[in-house]
C-alpha cells in the first residue's frame, strides 16, 4: 500500500493557504486512498525565535485543527514529531550524508535567515540543517508521496537527493519519496502582497486567512485583498496577480477551474463576494467542528498518543537498519 507522510509546523496559526494547500487534501482524498501518516512537527517550530508556552499551544491547535479539518484517526496516523525519537535519531545521520553548500542552497533559509538578519536577530543552526530533519521526517517511513504545496517541493526534492545518496553509499535503505501538489491553490498569496505566499509567520495579518477566523473576518479581508489596475477578471498570474490568487482560491473552494471562473466575471467586486462566501463555506464546518474539539482536550490527547505509538513503530525498524547501514555498531543486548 502507498505510504503517505506530510506535516505541519506550529509557527503560527493555520491558514487559508495551509488548508487548501495541504490538509484539506490530506482529509478528503489521501487517507482513504493509502497509509497516512500526517504530523505536528513541532521540532521545526524552534528554528526561529520562539515562545515555549506559545509553541505548547499552537501544536495542540494545529493537532485539533487536523481533526477539524476532517482526518479520521480510524483511516490515518495523526501524531507530534517531538513524540517520537527516531526523527532526531535519523536527523543527524542525514546531515552526515548532506553538505552545507546543499543547505545552505535552500530558497526558505535563505528568505528566513535575511529576514532574521534584516530584524537584527541572529540565525539559528537549526534553521540551516531543518530540511535533513525534514528528510528524516519523510525517509522514516519509508513514504512514497509527500502531499505539500508548492513551497516545500525544494525541500522533498533535496529529501529525494539524500535518499538515493545514501542507498548507493551504504546499501539499500531508504524509498525515494515524490512530492505531490493539488492542481489549484498550490501556492496560495497573501491578499495584501499577492506576490508573497500567505505564510502563518509573516506579520500582515490583513492579507492572511486564518482557518479560525470569524466569518465577517473573512470577508472584510477579502474585500480589500489588493486587485490589480486593470479592469478584466483575467487568470494571469504575471499580469494579474491579485485577481488570479482570488480566481485560484475561488476554484478551490468551488471545485471549478481558475481559467473558467475569470469569464464568468464582469467586476471584481463580485469576484470577491463570491470568493469571500466560498471561503466562508468551506472554513465553516472546520470552525465549528474545532469548537467542538476544544471542549474536551481528552480525546485529542488520546489520538497523538495512539498515533505516536503507531509512528514509533513503524519508524524504528528503517532508522535501525539506518544507523546498521552507515557504520554504527549495534548495543548488544
Ligand atoms: P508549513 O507548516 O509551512 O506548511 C504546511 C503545508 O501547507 C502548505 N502551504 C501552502 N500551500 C499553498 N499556499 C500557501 N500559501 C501555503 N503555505 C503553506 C505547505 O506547502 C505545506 O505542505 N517544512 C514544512 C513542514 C514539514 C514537512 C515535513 C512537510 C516538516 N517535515 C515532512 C512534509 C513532509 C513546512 O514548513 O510546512
Amino acid at each position: 500500500m502507498t505510504r503517505i507522510f506530510s506535516g505541519i509546523k506550529p509557527t503560527g496559526h493555520l491558514t487559508l493557504g495551509n488548508y487548501l494547500g495541504a490538509v484539506r487534501r490530506w482529509a478528503e482524498v489521501d487517507q482513504h486512498r493509502a497509509d497516512a501518516l500526517f504530523c505536528v512537527v513541532d521540532l521545526h517550530a524552534l528554528t526561529v525565535d520562539h515562545d515555549p508556552a506559545r509553541v505548547r499551544r499552537l501544536s495542540r491547535q494545529a493537532a485539533t485543527l487536523l481533526l477539524a479539518s476532517g482526518l479520521d484517526p480510524e483511516l490515518c496516523t495523526v501524531f507530534v514529531q517531538s513524540h517520537v525519537d527516531e526523527h532526531t535519531r535519523l536527523s543527524y545521520l542525514l546531515e552526515c550524508v548532506a553538505t552545507d553548500g546543499e543547505m545552505r542552497r535552500m530558497i526558505q533559509y535563505k528568505e528566513k535567515a535575511a529576514r532574521e538578519r534584516a530584524r537584527g536577530g541572529s540565525v539559528r543552526l537549526s534553521l540551516l540543517t531543518y530540511p535533513a530533519l525534514m528528510a528524516a521526517d519523510i525517509l522514516a517511513y519509508g513514504t512514497d508521496e509527500v502531499p505539500v504545496g508548492d513551497d516545500q517541493t525544494q525541500h522533498v526534492e533535496l529529501t529525494r537527493d539524500l535518499a538515493v545518496r545514501f542507498n548507493q553509499r551504504y546499501g539499500h535503505t531508504f524509498v525515494v519519496p515524490r512530492a505531490t501538489r493539488p492542481e489549484v491553490a498550490a501556492r496560495v498569496m497573501n491578499l495584501q502582497e499577492p506576490l508573497s505566499k500567505m505564510g502563518k509567520s509573516d506579520d500582515s495579518g490583513p492579507g492572511i486567512v486564518y482557518l479560525l477566523d470569524e466569518p465577517d473576518t473573512v470577508r472584510k479581508k477579502v474585500a480589500r485583498a489588493v486587485t490589480d489596475s486593470g479592469q478584466d477578471v483575467a487568470y494571469d498570474r504575471e499580469k494579474q496577480p491579485g485577481i488570479a490568487n482570488l480566481l485560484e482560491i475561488l476554484a478551490s473552494c468551488t471545485g471549478g477551474s481558475p481559467e473558467a471562473l475569470s469569464g464568468e466575471y464582469r467586476s471584481y467586486g463580485a469576484l470577491k463576494k463570491d470568493t469571500a462566501e466560498a471561503v466562508v463555506e468551506v472554513l465553516r464546518p472546520v470552525r465549528e467542528r474545532h469548537q467542538a474539539l476544544c471542549a474536551d482536550p481528552a480525546p485529542v490527547d488520546d489520538v497523538l498518543r495512539r498515533g505516536a505509538e503507531r509512528a514509533r513503530e513503524l519508524a524504528r525498524p528503517t532508522v535501525d537498519a539506518a544507523y546498521r547501514a552507515i557504520g554504527l555498531l549495534p548495543a548488544a543486548g
